[in-house]
């Protein structure tokens, strides 16, 4: 049993005190890059204001002979390059291999100050969080960082998902959760080697129509991810902290990727991970809620400023949760419209309404 006074304590003599809140900035694209690429890290000062997160991938998509080299040039640009307000987070390599130890170590003792996240793959359960946990307050007091280094779980193994409360409730320094569709997959062995997104066989079919027995029945693809996600959200929602969709790996099915997406928001995420800069503007879209939406939603705030009550509204039936539903969509839309100004133009209500 763990002494719930010690949950907010710093685990390591002179770290950082845990946060009590997790901060919520633009959330809406984590943007992998690959800095053992040096025209990527040429490229940072242009990338960087595109997009809410900027991510140096150390894992799965670096290869052996060249983890080294994206280490170091995630530090580069850590050292050197103004994000701005851009989050600069990494993808640390898997907590089994041999270069974990030397990713956490050197990233915090050279660019702590300037990482605000780090995502670890494939969590299998809260003990993997405590590790993590334990060994960033060591290394945040040894090179005196002076607020606590965030995490970031991939769900993407069987078991991870069969612990994805605890994960989340693991530490205070949890920040979110993103879906790992890859190797969730491959763990749980269902049958596909897509990235994320749908597959043509998983699908209902309607029953045959009894007057036309012959008559072609209707069918429609499903959302194999349907089920993770929703469970993902509460994970993340029931802990105070930030649910993400993962990769989309057709890059060309731009349509997929946007409907795909489009589901994760619906469903409570806040943002996406991009692979390429076509997915950097789907994220921006979809993750950003639709301003005629917002528009309604101010509206049904403004006629009931006390939140209480039944009320008609265009006809739609409002009342204490639907005032709450508003909040959440413009509490989201003001949040990004201090980071946008188009965003902000495009919120303002109607003159005529
Ligand atoms: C991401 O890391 C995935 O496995 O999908
Ligand atoms: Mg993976």
């Amino acid at each position: 049993m763990r002494n719930p006074r010690d949950f907010f304590k710093a685990l390591a003599i002179d770290a950082p005190e845990p946060l009590r809140e997790i901060p919520f900035r633009p959330s809406r694209m984590i943007h992998f890059l690959d800095f053992s690429n040096e025209k990527m890290v040429a490229k940072v000062p242009d990338i960087a204001p595109t997009v809410d997160i900027l991510l140096g991938n150390l894992e799965d998509a670096i290869s052996v002979d060249r983890k080294e080299a994206a280490r170091a040039g995630l530090i580069k640009v850590g050292r050197g390059i103004d994000m701005g307000d851009t989050q600069l987070w990494t993808r640390i390599n898997s907590l089994e291999s041999p270069w974990v130890l030397d990713d956490l170590t050197q990233l915090v003792g050279e660019i702590g100050h300037k990482l605000d996240v780090v995502m670890v793959p494939k969590v299998e359960g809260p003990w993997d969080i405590h590790y993590v946990d334990r060994l960033l307050a060591q290394l945040e007091a040894k090179a005196g960082i002076t607020r606590p280094i965030l995490v970031h779980a991939i769900l993407e193994t069987a078991q991870g998902m069969a612990n994805v409360e605890e994960i989340a409730t693991a530490s205070p320094r949890m920040q979110g959760i993103s879906l790992g569709p890859a190797d969730l997959a491959a763990s749980r062995r269902m049958k596909t080697t897509r990235v994320g997104g749908g597959h043509p066989g998983y699908r209902t079919l309607a029953d045959p129509d009894p007057q036309n027995p012959d008559a072609p029945r209707p069918s429609y693809q499903q959302d194999p991810w349907h089920y993770t996600i929703a469970r993902m959200v509460d994970a993340c929602a029931g802990a105070g902290i930030l649910p993400f969709y993962g990769p989309y790996g057709d890059i060309r099915d731009l349509e997929g990727c946007e409907t795909q997406f489009r589901a994760a928001f619906l469903l409570g995420c806040v943002g996406t991970w991009s692979l390429h800069p076509a997915q950097i503007a789907i994220a921006k879209k979809v993750f950003s809620p639709d301003p005629d939406e917002v528009k309604f939603a101010k509206k049904v705030i403004a006629a009931i400023p006390d939140g209480r009550g039944v009320h008609m509204i265009d006809g739609k039936m409002q009342d204490d949760a639907t005032w709450k539903q508003s909040k959440v969509m413009v509490d989201l839309a003001d949040m990004l419209s201090r980071k946008d100004p188009e965003l902000a133009a495009a919120y303002e209500p109607d003159p005529e309404t």
